[in-house]
């Protein structure tokens, strides 16, 4: 029984698996920050209303201004599309015929869309550190390395440091390197690529405002790279890609820093105490920075029975049955207010006993 590609959407899961979805769910597959969108969006909301009535900027202002200003870049090295992941889907067609490699297990919009535009996908599996040697082999023969970080489902950020080598030794080989900075929201500006994009114009990072800001429905993303670059995805980028609304929300989102530094320190408190939960039950934990965190129980035998036994009590964990190197073995967990958290920590001890050679 295959189950869906991507977290959130739970019913899917429900109904795949053809068990009942209880009244109330919480689904830990999202993992968008718990805390909600920023309050301005609810008082606001009103005021958006009218950008409707008129076609939005075709470059996505004000979010592109804003966003480069927050970034301190350029406006011509900035795109903004509907969500990352329509900023995916138009780098693809960069690739077509080429070659790519990817670093599993890691987001499943990489071959989904680079398998559209037939490009040759060669997976290097890797799951606590970058196996710099295998990497800078597969750059030798490739056009373009996807790399997530912190990766997604793993939370785990590789060091600025490897990235740079990669990024480096990519440049020498003509392979431009897709830097995944969705979540990279909740660590620290300090740790991005993007102020040294100067350094390595083969390099691309791409940003998602829908995780820290709670706004996966307005559906909202940016790429950082050199003019070129930035100008090829335009080109295949529909006219009127972002809407209004959410490039207006957007920039205003930008100047949230207090929110902001509260979202990470709530993620922190969350993962930590959710951690030592895991660790006091034997789980196998992934050190995660990030607002998610991956887990394996004491024996994987029982996983598809725990996953199960938590859907019919109204708590979906993310499966990791696509998730390359992981095989269904490990669940993400999206962090989530505190009684939530607790309650998964409830019904979860109520299996640990009930299981307990397990
Ligand atoms: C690692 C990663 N990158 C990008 C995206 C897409 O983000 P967006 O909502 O901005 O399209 C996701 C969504 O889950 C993701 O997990």
């Amino acid at each position: 029984m295959s189950l869906p590609n991507h977290g959130a959407n739970a019913h899917h899961v429900y109904e795949r698996l053809g068990i009942t979805m209880p009244k109330t769910v919480i689904d830990f597959s999202e993992n968008v920050n718990p805390l909600g969108a920023p309050s301005f969006v609810k008082e606001r909301w009103e005021s958006y209303v009218e950008l409707i009535t008129t076609y939005p900027d075709p470059l996505g202002e004000p979010f592109l201004s804003a966003a480069a200003n927050y970034h301190g870049v350029s406006k011509e090295r900035v795109i903004v599309g509907n969500g990352a992941a329509e900023v995916f889907a138009s780098l693809a067609k960069r690739y077509e015929h080429k070659r790519a490699v990817i670093i599993h297990p890691t987001f499943s919009e990489y071959e989904a869309t680079l398998s559209t535009y037939h490009v040759d996908i060669k997976e290097i599996i890797a799951i606590h550190a970058l196996p710099m040697e295998e990497i800078k082999r597969e750059i030798e023969f490739a056009d373009v390395i996807y790399i997530c970080r912190p990766n997604n489902p793993t939370g785990f950020l590789a060091p600025l440091e490897d990235i740079k080598n990669i990024a480096a030794y990519a440049k020498k080989h003509t392979c431009e390197v897709i830097l995944d900075e969705a979540f990279l929201d909740f660590v620290d500006e300090l740790e991005s690529f993007i102020t040294l994009l100067k350094e390595f114009p083969n390099v691309i990072v791409v940003r998602s405002m829908t995780k820290m800001y709670a706004i996966p429905g307005l559906r909202l993303g940016y790429a950082i790279a050199n003019e070129h670059i930035i100008q090829d995805i335009r080109s295949r980028m529909p006219h009127w890609n972002s809407n209004a609304i959410a490039t207006t929300i957007g920039a205003e989102c930008l100047k949230e820093e207090n929110y902001r530094f509260q979202a990470i320190t709530f993620a922190k408190k969350m993962r930590e105490e959710f951690n030592e939960f895991l660790e006091k039950w034997n789980c196998t934990v992934l050190p995660s920075v990030t607002n998610f965190l991956c887990f394996q129980l004491p024996d994987s035998t029982y996983s598809k029975d725990f996953f199960e036994y938590l859907l019919a009590k109204g708590c979906v964990l993310r499966h990791t049955e696509n998730f390359k190197g992981l095989n269904g073995l490990w669940f993400r967990v999206g962090m989530k207010e505190k009684s939530q958290m607790e309650l998964l920590q409830k019904e979860m001890t109520t299996w640990f006993e009930e299981n307990s050679s397990s």
